[in-house]
């Protein structure tokens, strides 16, 4: 497998990957044309997509992360995560944030990259979303934010 990481223009950010991390197209459509995008190409073809969206000067947020079914858990997820991080820390960042609404393996798929849970968005999912988002047989409804802090205090 010959796998490459680069910086997209969000208009080849691939939607049906986009969807399978936030299914609501009308959400993805209004931050995507914003968003840097970082692809994840096996072979040439994209097979992983890393939206991310800057709220201020420093502080960032990981908006949509995704690799194809058929592709997942071979570690490109991982490469993705990792290729992003690596690329805010070199551009100076303060912070890179993220939100999760599954508490289970996305979780430890961020703390193991160094994030940290700062807040929980109590039905953060009721409140935005029309219809339920059910992963694994639990409905979403608090969000889990997690930040990686370049330059700790501690
Ligand atoms: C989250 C996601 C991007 C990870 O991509 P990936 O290429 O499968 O990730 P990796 O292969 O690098 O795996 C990362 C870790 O997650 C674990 N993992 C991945 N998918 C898993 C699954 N379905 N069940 C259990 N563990 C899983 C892997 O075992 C690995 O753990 P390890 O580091 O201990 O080996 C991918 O699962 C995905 O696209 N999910 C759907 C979209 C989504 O929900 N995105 C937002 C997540 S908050």
């Amino acid at each position: 497998m010959s796998l490459s990481i680069h910086e997209v223009p969000p208009t080849d950010a691939p939607l049906a990957l986009l969807l399978l991390a936030d299914p609501s197209e009308s959400k993805v459509r209004a931050y995507l044309p914003g968003a840097r995008c970082f692809a994840a190409r096996v072979d040439g073809a994209i097979a992983g997509i890393c939206a991310v969206v800057t709220h201020a000067q420093g502080r960032h947020e990981l908006i949509n992360i995704a690799v194809d079914p058929a592709w997942q858990q071979r570690g490109i997820g991982s490469r993705l995560l990792v290729h992003v991080i690596d690329t805010y820390r070199r551009e100076g960042a303060d912070r890179l944030e993220v939100g999760t609404g599954a508490f289970g393996y996305p979780l430890a798929f961020y703390q193991r990259h160094g994030f940290r849970v700062f807040q929980v968005d109590r039905d953060f999912f009721l409140r935005n979303y029309d219809e339920a988002i059910v992963e694994d047989g639990i409905q979403h409804r608090d969000m889990l934010r997690l930040a990686l802090d370049y330059r700790p205090a501690h």
